[in-house]
């Protein structure tokens, strides 16, 4: 009998972090790679949040807190809540976990029974339906499209509610594709939940810093008051302010399910790290004009990758609303050669020959659930983007 669970067998390591590990070696091995898969900006924690945690080290705040999170960071999560998003929470409201992936994951845990399901939109950031299965609970992609510009519509949402369903999960700008829901797409979406008063929303609002053109962010309980009740509203510092290695994400939502949350958390890891937390006060209660800053930068490195990425025929990249990556689709591409002999049969193979043959990695596409693409992450250097696009260009220009 195998010793490892059954849970355990059904779910399966990370694809982004097994791409990001290859490229690694490949570099480590003296070969020319352009990694273009790990999720993080590319720049420094800023300089006044490294120097909180710092005096909070030299003041000795180095003990445990509370186990979902000290005072002083919930009261800050309360405020930027009210101050963005229009959304009032207490600190009764309010958890925090190290990172905005064990909030996701505590939630799951505290929420889902066997059968319980799960609408995903596909694609979808590759934790989701792993945790999901983790939890005990059953995944329902819904399958969008380059069409709906990977959008879910109402109608689709419809379709795949039923009696079992726990928890749609939301996620505005999304990873891996960037969209982001307007506020009528959106409600759109608030307005089905609304007939549907046995399903919650798990909204995964990670990037909403990151939004381009103008695009008004906005989270479901904004949108719909009336889903505040059943709504947990997931947020954390780790990529408006570069902090991926910090671990710190927080939520807001109805109390008993927040207190379901910290018995989690209480017997598992106990509170995220206390410097950390330190980090996250001031990088909340801080100056916010440098993500304005960030999104100069990321959307000019965004502009130029579409551009480069449209301009190979056979690939197809819709201009996202935020987040730092793009999902272009190559269904042109299927069934081609590449120089270095390799059929490509899926968006597996053509990220592998892509790698092998150039140097450039990317994730494949169905690693998020939706098939033939993959996603380029722009948040590194412009020279080493425009240097990535072009092998990109010439790879898919050579292809037979
Ligand atoms: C959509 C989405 N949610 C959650 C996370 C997890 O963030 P954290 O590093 O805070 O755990 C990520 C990180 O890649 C993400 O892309």
């Amino acid at each position: 009998m195998a010793f490892l669970s059954d849970t355990i067998a059904r779910i399966k390591p990370s694809p982004t972090v097994a791409v990001t590990t290859l490229a690694q070696e490949l570099k480590a091995a003296g070969h020319d790679v352009i990694g273009l898969g790990a999720g993080e900006p590319d720049f420094d924690t800023p300089d006044h949040i490294k120097a909180a945690a710092i005096a909070a080290i030299n003041a000795g705040k180095t003990k445990y807190t509370a186990p979902d999170g000290m005072p002083e960071l919930k009261r800050a999560i309360c405020d930027k809540f009210l101050r963005e998003n229009g959304l009032t929470y207490t600190p009764k409201q309010v958890t925090i976990s190290g990172g905005g992936k064990q909030v996701l994951f505590n939630a799951l845990i505290a929420t889902l029974n066997v059968g319980d399901e799960v609408i995903i939109p596909a694609p979808y950031w590759v934790s989701y339906p792993d945790m999901v299965l983790m939890a005990g609970g059953t995944p329902v992609p819904v399958l969008t499209s380059v069409a709906s510009r990977f959008k879910m519509t109402a109608d689709q949402l419809e379709a795949a509610i039923t009696p079992k369903t726990k928890w749609l999960i939301f996620n505005s700008p999304s990873n891996p594709t960037g969209a982001g829901y307007t506020r009528d797409e959106l409600k759109a979406l608030t307005d089905v939940l609304m007939r549907h008063p046995h399903v919650w929303v798990m909204t995964d609002d990670m990037y909403e810093h990151l939004a381009y053109d103008g695009f008004e962010f906005c989270t479901p309980a904004q949108i719909e008051p009336g889903l505040y009740d059943r709504t947990l509203t997931v947020n954390g510092v780790s990529k408006a302010y570069a902090m991926t290695g910090w671990r710190i994400g927080y939520a807001g939502g109805p109390e008993h399910l927040i207190t379901g949350m910290r018995k989690v958390q209480s017997q598992s890891t106990s509170n995220p790290c206390t410097i950390s937390q330190w980090a996250a006060v001031e990088a909340l209660n801080g100056p916010q004009g440098f993500l304005k800053d960030n999104v100069t930068l990321f959307r000019r490195r965004r502009d130029l990758v579409v551009e480069q990425l449209n301009a190979i025929e056979g690939v197809t990249c819709p201009v996202p609303e935020g987040a730092f990556y793009v999902y272009p689709d190559i269904s042109g591409l299927i069934g081609k050669t590449s120089p270095g002999g390799t059929l490509i049969d899926t968006d597996e193979t053509f990220a592998k020959a892509l790698l092998e043959e150039t140097g450039a990695a990317v994730v494949f596409g169905a690693a998020f659930g939706l098939s033939p693409n993959f996603r380029i992450s722009y948040a590194t250097s412009d020279d080493l983007l425009a240097e990535a696009c072009q092998r990109i260009r010439k790879f898919c220009a050579a292809l037979t």
